[in-house]
Formats: structure tokens, sequence, C-alpha cells
């Protein structure tokens, strides 16, 4: 599948078929993630496969009980080697780059995944100190983002993003101008419309 089309049409799944990924499309998505720009090519993240059952009841309650996650047959958790980073770029490194490298191969992940029509969902609510213990993970690695992977079992959710228009700056932040995109022009909307929102808004916020 061509990259944009990946891109646009990713949308998180909440709801999984219990057949198994097979372990040749899990490590080609990795190997994507692995891809990622990272500061400094430190590439500070590490990524814990669970599949055993016990495990994703726990990590779903770590998830305030998002029940979906263990449904998933597949859960990767994304890792922050937070000293990785520090070494080389001190507090930066520690408390911002080594969390931006982590979320970058994320969205690797996600959006292999949905090339390889294997469903996920970003899942950044969580206990983490609950997910450290189900994963032994050591201190100075923080799980950033948990991700169930599986077959689809649901149709894809409807999703929106706010128009270019909107967040898009000429030269000085809140100077805009209409666009014209190739889908279609797209007018300057009013600013503060904000998306319809969502059912996980308000662990977002
Ligand atoms: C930082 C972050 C945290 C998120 N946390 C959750 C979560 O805990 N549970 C969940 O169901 N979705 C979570 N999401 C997924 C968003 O709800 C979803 O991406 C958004 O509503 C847009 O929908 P789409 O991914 O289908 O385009 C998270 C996404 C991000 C980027």
């Amino acid at each position: 599948m061509e990259a944009l089309t990946a891109i646009k049409t990713r949308r998180s799944c909440r709801a999984f078929k219990p057949e198994k990924i097979h372990k040749s499309v899990l490590y080609k998505i990795l190997d994507a993630a692995r891809w990622a720009p990272s500061a400094g090519n430190l590439q500070s993240w590490e990524f814990v496969i669970v599949e055993e059952e016990t495990a994703k009841r726990q990590l779903a309650s770590a998830a305030l009980g998002q029940e979906f996650v263990a449904g998933a047959p597949t859960v990767v958790v994304v890792c922050a080697d937070t000293e990785r980073s520090a070494v080389k770029y001190g507090s930066r490194g520690k408390f911002f780059y080594s969390l931006a490298d982590a979320c970058a191969a994320t969205q690797n992940l996600l959006i292999a995944a949905a090339a390889m029509d294997v469903a996920t969902c970003w899942v950044g609510a969580f206990d983490v100190n609950q997910v450290r213990d189900v994963l032994r993970i050591p201190e100075g690695i923080i799980p950033i983002v948990i991700v169930p992977l599986g077959r689809p079992a649901e149709e894809a959710h409807p999703s929106s993003r706010t128009s270019l228009g909107n967040i898009v700056h000429f030269e000085t932040y809140g100077k805009f101008e209409t666009i014209r995109t190739a889908e279609g022009d797209e007018s300057l909307p009013a600013k503060g419309k904000a998306p319809k929102p969502g059912m996980f808004d308000a662990f977002l916020r």
C-alpha cells in the first residue's frame, strides 16, 4: 500500500479477531518502527511484545480498564530509554528526545501495520507503574504507548481532522490564509472550531 494511503486510511481499532498475526508480519511492522527518525540517531526506543493472556489482561487493567487491549492477539508496548538520550543530550534528551523517539517509532509502527491490513490503536491512557510491574520494566525505561494489534473485528470508526486553514500559519504565528488542496477547496474556517469530542478525549486533555 502506498504511504499516503496507509496514513489516511489508518483508523484506531478497538475490537480484534482472536487470530494471531504471523510473526513475519509482526517483525516487518517492528522493523518499520525502528526506521523512524530519532535524536542523534540514538534510537531511544524498546519494544515489548506481549501475547500471554494474563499479562494482556493486566495491561488492560493498567490502561484504566480498556478491555479491548486484552482482546488483541498481540500487544506491543513501546518504551523510551531515557538514559540513552540523556548521555548525549542531558535533560532535554531524558525528558523530551527519548519520548519523541518512542512516539516517532510508534507512528511508523501504526502506519506499517495499516499498510499490512493489521489494525491498531495508540493507547496512551495507562498507569505507568502498573505497566512497569507487569512487564518488569527497569528504571530509566518508560512505557510510552500500548499498541494492541490484530485483524479488525469492527468497521473503522469515522474520524475527522481540523482543516488545514485552522492550523497552518504563514510566516508568523496567527497569520492564516485560505488553503486550496488537491482534494477540493478548503476555505479558512472560523478559529476556535474544535472537532467533535471523541470517546477518549477526556484522557487526552
Ligand atoms: C497520545 C495518544 C493517546 C491516546 N490514548 C488512547 C487511549 O488511551 N485509548 C484509546 O482508545 N485511544 C487512544 N488514542 C487514540 C485516539 O483516540 C485516536 O487516535 C483519535 O481519536 C483519532 O482517531 P483515529 O486514530 O481513528 O484517526 C490515543 C492517541 C494518542 C495520539
